[in-house]
């Protein structure tokens, strides 16, 4: 998978995605991520990126030529199934979006600044919006990563044990059971006797319990959901 992402500061995305796991990722060319600096592709004598609202008001708003020209110039290269914007008021990230987004070969994440994008962007090249939550950040550049990291972190191979990624919580529905290793007693604090029992059958029907008794617990909205597809 061939991850784009369009960034005025690409520094904030590429620190998070060049360490461990995302980074060895990219290494192996099992999702290649290619950040550019929409600063680049600006015609302006200083660079520029961003200009004043057109009927005022407080902030900058980033300028579309800059933006759709690096944007041209990968649509030329090759085809993108998606071409996301990063913003507070796009869909909010869940894990069943992320699974479909994975399965994607090339996309285009685009992270905002300032007060806004002009919206002829939006109109134009954008085919999805996603916000990563109901607060708002100083940028999209973290939203950005954070999405990439996601979708990276469960193509086949990215995580060593196979299995992993798809025994998270949320992968089915529910959050993940506690777990525990050595020592088997810290100061008086013992693990569970199921866990050292050496039945699997019994370790994973406690584990099932566990996690649904935590999702009821923490999050009844995920478990009703889960519930009702169940059924
Ligand atoms: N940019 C600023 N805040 C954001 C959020 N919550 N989600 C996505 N992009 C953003």
């Amino acid at each position: 998978m061939r991850i784009d992402i369009l960034s005025v500061l690409p520094q904030i995305v590429e620190g998070p995605l060049s360490e461990s796991i995302i980074k060895r990722a990219n290494d192996k060319g099992l999702a290649k991520i290619y950040v550019h600096n929409i600063r680049d592709y600006s015609l302006k004598k200083h660079k520029n990126t961003d200009d004043y609202p057109y009927g005022g008001g407080a902030g900058m708003v980033m300028t579309i030529e800059p933006i759709a020209r690096c944007l041209d110039k990968l649509i030329e290269e090759r085809d993108y199934d998606e071409i996301i914007f990063m913003t507070p008021d796009g869909e909010t990230l869940n894990q069943g979006m992320v699974n479909t987004l994975s399965l994607n070969k090339n996309i285009i994440i685009l992270a905002g600044h300032y007060k806004g994008i002009d919206e002829r962007v939006r109109d134009h090249y954008i085919t999805k919006e996603i916000s990563i939550g109901d607060y708002v950040l100083t940028g999209g550049e973290l939203p950005a990563a954070i999405l990439a990291d996601a979708i990276i972190r469960i193509i086949p191979g990215v995580i060593g044990d196979e299995t992993s990624a798809l025994s998270d919580s949320f992968q089915d529905g529910l959050l993940s059971p506690p777990v525990y290793t050595r020592p088997f007693e810290y100061k008086g604090m013992k693990v569970p006797d199921v866990l050292l029992s050496g039945d699997d059958k019994k370790v994973d029907s406690w584990r099932h319990e566990q996690a649904i008794m935590r999702t009821k617990q923490r999050r009844p909205d995920l478990f009703s959901k889960w519930d009702e597809e169940d059924e």
